[in-house]
């Protein structure tokens, strides 16, 4: 495959009526008949950077011209315009042909121009907006900034139409001293290639054979004596490559990739990797990096992944969308283990069979990129949607089965933030939760009981606390008497309890802070915020690390005590099951909200962990 990037300089303009398809703005000479409001970007980047469109929610069209003199034989070849992220719709022209259009603001997508391109001067058209929308994935209200515009990068992909696609490469620890590797792919076209896996030191040849294809599925099974395995603490890496030994081929690398032995397994309500017990200290992470918005220079990302490392943490989550696959890369090269997702979050319209359907097609797409990625354990279907509801349980459900029939080999779950109602539970391979005990509501010291009595019900999985944390405005110092919200010291304080509670409790086989960085959202606006959610460890300018970040080295490498609860917790239930839905939980706080605090709709809200 070979690959010219169309980045760059691209001519812009907001279209504030929303009328340019109506008048044909995808049409050459139309466009140079536009003097005026015309704009550059230096593509890939978010029209969002853009001095005076800051906020702007809306369509903004995308020009450039470009040559093409390729010097060889059109006819063997395909040729495909692939954009990495564009957010929200994007439709797109190539010499006023229409190519197609794509929903979904954080998923590769291609086109073929076989029939459109031309020898000499081309000329693309992208029109992009990041308008919500009820139906979209994720719908009107989210708590990240709405990045609009082509933020990743374009190319022209130029393939072989005979060729090796669909490689999985997928790996089994059959013991210390074997391992399994398992390759599939299918072909395209007849002919003969060789196959080969180096070593770690990408040199020397482990295995190599020679295949022949005629258009059909392709396995090759290897059993590996004295693997070196892939893990955080030993991040080891082989490489796939396959070349093309057909004499009258110039070019003869069809293909390479690296990947990982390794294997992610659940065993009666524990984690394992590599049949070793697995405790994840994770970390969350929005695609954002000020000034770069979320085109992040990839020194930018691998600084934020090493500074990950260093602290003490073996795992991020992907919040809330599939990120750039460099970031991916970098994981498994530095050896950090992901929790991906797709933005299936908060309120979408889970009644349409439409939305379900882009759903899948989100977490196709992301599986289809990364299944060769060692560092990816998990997908993760969805985050915090209200989950109680009998067509919402369903659709994670659609999207649990969908996901296992496109990986069979990762964990699949989904974030949830009902501590008991949440009818997905007995199906995901890991139970989740995120809550914010002593931030939003009740105080930190009530964590330990709630989350006996929360696991009692689901005993034979392990859980993951997907989510805590608490805000702090870098330099905002209070002292350890009153710790105020949002002081660094508050912060610190119920991070370091949560972390103790979790390390307590045996049927937790990990959890993630809410947030490595502080990012961008319209709706926190108070005076420690303005406009940022700040829960992050380092504040949005990244080099001002927050007074937990000096402490998590100590309190990551703490030794877990666990105190077995199982008792407690069923005790617990046994007690609270007649009352524990409705009447204790429910009413009572309700009551108490509207008797004592009268505030109604903090008792609604409240309602909502349940
Ligand atoms: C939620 C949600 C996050 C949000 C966070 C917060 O759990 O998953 O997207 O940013 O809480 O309130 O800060």
């Amino acid at each position: 495959m070979q690959k010219i990037s169309l980045n760059g300089q691209w001519i812009c303009i907001p279209d504030l009526e929303n009328r340019g398809i109506e008048k044909g703005w995808f049409i050459q000479n139309n466009l140079k008949k536009k003097d005026t409001g015309l704009l550059t970007l230096d593509i890939p980047k978010s029209f969002n950077l853009l001095e005076g469109y800051e906020f702007f929610e809306g369509v903004f069209w995308h020009y450039r011209e470009f040559e093409f003199n390729p010097d060889i034989d059109h006819s063997n070849y395909e040729y495909q315009i692939m954009f990495k992220g564009a957010n929200y719709n994007a439709k797109v022209w190539l010499n006023e042909k229409f190519l197609g259009e794509h929903d979904g603001g954080f998923t590769p997508f291609r086109f073929l121009i076989n029939k459109t391109l031309k020898k000499g001067n081309n000329f693309i058209v992208v029109r992009v907006d990041n308008i919500r929308r009820k139906n979209g994935i994720p719908s009107l209200y989210f708590d990240w900034f709405n990045w609009g515009g082509i933020y990743r990068d374009v190319d022209l992909i130029v393939l072989n139409k005979n060729r090796i696609t669909d490689i999985k490469i997928k790996t089994e620890v059959l013991s210390k001293q074997k391992s399994k590797i398992f390759i599939s792919f299918k072909s395209r076209g007849a002919f003969n290639f060789k196959w080969q896996i180096l070593d770690i030191d990408k040199k020397s040849i482990v295995f190599e054979g020679i295949k022949s294809t005629n258009s059909s599925l392709g396995k090759i099974s290897l059993i590996l004596d004295n693997p070196k395995l892939w893990s955080p603490s030993t991040p080891n890496l082989y490489y796939f490559q396959i070349i093309d030994i057909s004499p009258e081929v110039k070019t003869n690398l069809l293909f390479k990739c690296h990947f990982g032995i390794r294997q992610i397994e659940v065993h009666s309500s524990y984690l394992y990797l590599n049949k070793k017990r697995l405790m994840l200290k994770g970390v969350s992470l929005h695609e954002e990096y000020l000034p770069y918005g979320r085109t992040i220079p990839y020194e930018k990302r691998l600084e934020d992944l090493r500074r990950i490392k260093a602290i003490g943490f073996n795992a991020i989550r992907t919040a809330h969308y599939s990120h750039d696959e460099s970031l991916i890369d970098i994981a498994d090269k530095v050896g950090l283990l992901i929790l991906e997702e797709i933005p299936v979050y908060w309120d979408c319209n889970y009644k349409s069979n439409d939305t379900f359907k882009l759903a899948a097609k989100m977490l196709r797409t992301l599986i289809k990129r990364d299944i060769n990625h060692p560092s990816v354990i998990w997908w993760s279907v969805g985050n915090e949607i209200p989950i109680h509801k009998r067509e919402c349980a369903n659709f994670i459900k659609r999207l649990m089965n969908f996901a296992k029939m496109h990986d069979s080999s990762r964990l699949v779950t989904y974030v949830s933030r009902k501590l008991t109602s949440d009818l997905t539970r007995k199906k995901a391979d890991i139970a989740t939760i995120n809550t914010y005990f002593g931030w939003y509501f009740g105080d930190m010291k009530m964590l330990s009981l709630i989350l006996d009595w929360m696991r009692t019900p689901i005993i034979f999985k392990p859980w993951i606390f997907t989510e805590f944390g608490a805000g702090a405005k870098f330099g905002f110092r209070d002292n350890w008497k009153n710790q105020t919200k949002f002081s660094e010291e508050y912060q610190l304080n119920l991070l370091d309890y949560t972390i103790r509670t979790i390390n307590s409790k045996d049927y937790f086989s990990g959890w993630f802070i809410w947030i490595f960085r502080d990012f961008k959202s319209i709706h926190r606006n108070n005076e420690y915020q303005q406009g940022f959610n700040r829960k992050g460890i380092v504040s949005e300018k990244s080099i001002e690390k927050k007074l937990i970040c000096y402490h998590l080295p100590k309190i990551l490498n703490r030794k877990r005590k666990t105190i077995n609860t199982k008792v407690l917790g069923i005790i617990l239930w046994v007690i609270s099951f007649p009352f524990s839905y409705l009447i204790t939980t429910h009413l009572i706080t309700l009551l108490l909200d509207i008797l004592v605090k009268n505030d109604y709709k903090r008792g609604i809200r409240r309602l909502s962990i349940f």
